[in-house]
């Protein structure tokens, strides 16, 4: 039976939430690779720093990653420089090959089975994807990084042409929260899970649902996305994205880290003899999931020998306006501090972002400090269209409202299965579960008012806006909202 979890693990251990007042002078929203790697650097700065996790420890997007870990930004050389300039192209570059380079020399220290230096081929599929291919080489011979034009010697499929890498890596991602996390407390952090913050107020200022109170002169959300409404949410928007592992029928497991050109992009790994391949990327709440996930397969069994799948899962990135993390103050001020747009690279940008904002919270400098700077003013719309991303949720909004017209009954939702409905004068997420007990919650998320859709594949509420996502009983799963959704009034 198919495992509907990565074949690591996060941390297991129960660490205990807090007590009812916590004073710091730090507080980390999230227990992800950001908030762990910066809750170490600042204590190992001496800084009085706690940390809280709505779940456990990397239970969140960091548990679910690959651990793919590439040098190169998920938008590409060519539209890098094309939208940046090969000046700020080169440093983003820069900044991701010293990242890994920290990542190596902490793991060696802390985990040194967690980090394995491997080759990284882009590849060109169809020869229509050549001519993108080679513009990516000479982008990468632009910034002066070591690629050769070198076919893949290892799998088991013909490509028209290939750019190769090396120095790109595979980090384990559980036994590396692990090792952080044992680390931050040793060095004095401390770190609470099932401490889930439901509103953040400004700086002194945290509320948990526990109804435990935290006072921090600065307060760091590093959950992905921030929580509560932030403006960068209209800058960022987030994608579901799909992995499959595969039990090999015949050949050996390809060694290096291989990805394509297409849109978008499909990317193979191996780990423990399994292949794993990832990709078939949509907009949360847009698309169907299980159409997806079967595209992915389809697209697997055309090109490797695999038999049975032994894991699946999915996950959510956030994919920025102009291709960049955003990474600093919030421009809400109030010392709130904020890290999200990681696209794919969420390992290489959550380790930056934890060094650019612990340098930042203790005066230090940082050669790459503003490169990032969430509070940039000349985000450029040219990787991805800003507007079209912006109407899209305007038009989700008003559309899913008007379009669900007809008045629906919940007797027509089969076990398992979830629909928004039209009750009455209200939209209503019904769901049957397995035992046939109906779960009737409002459909209309309460961060900021679009209506969920039903996941089938992860038995989930999608918001199509900005990512939010809840449990099959409409309890928050991810995302910035921190409310679930509300019962249905009858
Ligand atoms: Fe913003 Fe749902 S996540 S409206």
């Amino acid at each position: 039976m198919t495992d509907r979890r990565p074949p690591w693990r996060s941390p297991r251990s129960r660490l205990g939430g807090p007590p009812d007042r916590v004073d710091a002078d730090v507080a980390v929203v999230g227990g992800g690779i950001t908030g762990l790697t910066l809750a170490l650097l600042l204590a190992e700065a001496g800084v009085d720093v706690a940390l809280f996790e709505r779940d456990r420890l990397g239970a969140g997007v960091t548990g679910k990653s690959t651990g793919h870990l590439t040098t190169l930004p998920d938008l590409g050389l060519a539209r890098a420089i094309g939208a940046h300039g090969e000046e700020r192209a080169a440093s983003v570059v820069d900044a991701m090959a010293r990242t890994v380079d920290e990542l190596e020399r902490r793991a060696a220290a802390l985990a040194p089975q967690a980090f394995e230096r491997v080759d990284g081929y882009l590849f060109a599929e169809p020869e229509g994807d050549v001519e993108a291919l080679r513009g990516e080489l000479a982008a990468a011979r632009r910034l002066g990084l070591p690629v050769t034009e070198d076919a893949p010697p290892d799998l088991p499929f013909e490509v028209e042409a290939a750019m190769r890498l090396p120095g790109q890596a595979k980090l384990s991602p559980g036994v590396w929260l692990e090792a952080l996390a044992a680390a931050a407390r040793e060095a004095g952090a401390r770190l609470y899970d099932h401490a889930a913050v439901t509103r953040v107020r400004g700086k002194e200022h945290v509320e948990l649902a526990s109804g435990a109170e935290v006072r921090a002169d600065r307060v760091v959300l590093a959950t992905h996305t921030p929580v509560g409404v932030d403006p960068l949410q209209t800058e960022v928007a987030p994608h579901r994205s799909y992995v499959l592992a595969f039990r090999l029928a015949s050949g050996a497991p390809p060694p290096a880290l291989y990805w394509d050109t297409e849109e978008p992009y499909h990317y193979i790994r191996s780990h423990d003899g399994l292949v794993i391949a990832g990709g078939a990327d949509h907009k949360t709440g847009h698309d169907d999931p299980a159409e997806a996930e079967a595209r992915l397969e389809r697209w697997v069994r055309a090109r490797f020998d695999v038999g049975e799948i032994i894991h699946r899962w999915s996950s959510q990135v956030y994919e920025p306006v102009d291709g960049l993390p955003f990474i600093g103050e919030s421009l809400l001020g109030r010392d709130v501090w904020v890290a999200t747009g990681f696209s794919g690279d969420g390992l290489v940008w959550g380790t930056f972002a934890a060094q650019v904002l612990a340098d930042r919270l203790t005066g230090q400098e940082h050669p790459y400090a503003r490169l990032l700077d969430a509070r940039r003013v000349d985000v450029k719309a040219g990787t991805k269209d800003f507007l079209k991303e912006n109407a899209d949720v305007a038009k989700r909004f008003v559309a899913d409202r008007l379009g669900a017209l007809r008045q629906g009954d919940p007797e027509s939702v089969g076990p398992g299965e979830g629909a928004v409905l039209r009750l009455g004068r209200k939209l209503v997420a019904v769901h049957r579960d397995a035992s046939g007990a109906l779960h009737q919650r409002e459909a209309v998320c309460p961060h900021l008012g679009c209506v969920v859709s039903w996941n089938g594949v992860e038995g989930s509420w999608d918001c199509p806006c900005h990512g939010a996502r809840y449990d099959a009983q409409g309890e928050v799963l991810e995302g910035p909202s921190t409310r679930g959704l509300k019962p249905r009034e009858h």
